[in-house]
């Protein structure tokens, strides 16, 4: 056990059973690099409020650029017998300047950290989540301009409804990960940092010498990041005890969650014999140790059984908040596993999805064998009598009894004479059914939708 930050008031030694169960870091390690700024700019701030002396400051501030650097090489290797990374890296510190390293946690709190820590992780992983959504948009984007002249069933209830074109179906994607996008940004944007809540009621280093810590910081190193500005987060017990901004990070993932799922569902349901639409690139598949034919769509798999993974940190997070007294409280530090996982397993999916999407293959002969199904047109049969002048209702009822004879009769409309056809509508001929019934006319009848760009295709 390392030393701890605690223990001056303690008669009896912690337990070993229960100090391994408090322990947080083989989790929290990875918000090192974001505690050595709040360090950094803490050791600032004592200076800006005379408690260390210049040399002091820059003893410190050099001690911890070393851990820093440790940190940025991925050659950070935290004590494992450390409670968290706030300890951690104190105790480094103590080894490297040796007893001045016990001025660098003055009249600060682990509270103030983990906070901080965790809004500057929520922040930089957004932006890296940012970049993985643009490159799943440009191979969407890629893959729909590909195959721009394919049109293909449309579903409602997963029953055939409608002829739709390639390009709007993979488009439809496209606009839930722009929302997605969107949102994300949002979240970065409003994005803030704020030091100086000490345990809940603040500090006695004056907020000036807080603000010049940040600002120098910021300046230095230009992260986007600002110095909270809004009095949400001038409120010192607020500050330490809220996690809604986890809470929001999560909600934002498990939306995208749902909708990376939803493509990998529709995407496992066309490839299979029975649609026969899409060729999955094989390098995203795995076969069978038993059935020698199989190729088997794990990676579409494994991202739709996230969710359950994805929605329950979100949950595990909300559970966890819903119930505890303000300020800070211990049962706050289970927010780590929760964000880190979900952080993570999003960032992978999407750094697959945009190589997979770019290797899918569109079937288009087995396509137009679906395109051949009558009943796709159906609707464009309505709209065509609506045309001439027949009311909606009937229209319907006139197509949907013609549908009725065709299946009983077991002859497809395409197939039948103008003496049949005429029964139903005299204006329904077979010329005009060979003209309709068609994924061209189907497509060429919707006049309600934006006129499509060809964009660059990679
Ligand atoms: N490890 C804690 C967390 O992640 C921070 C430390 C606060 N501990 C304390 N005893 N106040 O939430």
């Amino acid at each position: 056990m390392s030393k701890q930050m605690w223990g001056g008031r303690f008669k009896k030694k912690i337990s070993k059973d229960f100090f391994r169960f408090q322990q947080s870091i083989d989790i929290d390690w990875k918000l090192a690099e974001y505690d050595i700024y709040h360090s950094i700019i803490h050791t600032t701030a004592l200076k800006e409020a005379g408690i260390l002396n210049r040399s002091e400051a820059k003893k410190l501030t050099d001690g911890l650029a070393d851990i820093f650097k440790e940190v940025q090489r991925g050659a950070f290797k935290p004590d494992s017998s450390s409670e968290d990374i706030h300890t951690d890296i104190q105790n480094r510190m103590e080894e490297k300047v040796g007893e001045l390293a016990q001025k660098l946690h003055t009249l600060r709190s682990r509270n103030d950290q983990v906070v901080f820590d965790q809004k500057w992780y929520c922040y930089k992983e957004g932006i890296y989540i940012l970049s993985l959504l643009n490159v799943v948009l440009s191979s969407l984007n890629y893959l729909g301009n590909k195959y721009r002249d394919i049109t293909l069933p449309g579903y409602t209830h997963t029953q055939r409804a409608q002829i739709v074109s390639f390009l709007d179906y993979t488009g439809a994607f496209f606009c839930m990960f722009e929302r997605d996008f969107e949102r994300l940004d949002n979240f970065i944007k409003k994005s803030s940092i704020y030091i100086g809540s000490g345990a809940l009621a603040g500090s006695a280093i004056p907020k000036s010498a807080y603000s010049e810590g940040i600002k120098k910081f910021l300046k230095k190193i230009k992260p986007g990041i600002k110095e909270g500005k809004s009095k949400t987060v001038k409120n010192s017990l607020d500050n330490v005890s809220s996690r809604d901004f986890v809470i929001e990070f999560l909600n934002i993932l498990s939306i995208l969650q749902m909708h990376l799922s939803r493509l990998a569902e529709d995407f496992i349901l066309f490839s299979t014999k029975e649609f026969n639409f899409f060729d999955l690139p094989e390098e995203f598949c795995t076969g069978s140790s038993l059935m020698p034919h199989k190729k088997n769509p794990d990676f579409l798999e494994l991202v739709r059984g996230s969710s359950g993974k994805i929605y329950g940190n979100l949950v595990s997070i909300l559970t966890t908040m819903k119930g505890i007294p303000l300020t800070y409280n211990r049962d706050m530090q289970l927010d780590k596993e929760p964000l880190f996982s979900s952080t993570e397993t999003i960032e992978d999916e999407l750094s697959v999805m945009s190589d997979f999407l770019r290797g899918v293959k569109v079937k288009k002969g087995q396509i137009a064998i679906a395109l051949e199904d009558q009943e796709l047109y159906a609707t464009e049969l309505v709209e065509f009598l609506v045309n001439k002048d027949v009311a909606f209702r009937v229209a319907h009822d006139i197509i949907g009894k013609l549908i009725r004879y065709s299946e009983d009769k077991n002859i497809n409309i395409k197939e039948m004479k103008d003496a049949d056809l005429v029964k139903f509508h005299e204006k329904l001929t077979a010329k005009e059914i060979k003209k309709i019934m068609t994924p061209e006319y189907a497509i060429a009848s919707k006049k309600s939708l934006p006129k499509k760009k060809r964009t660059s295709s990679n």
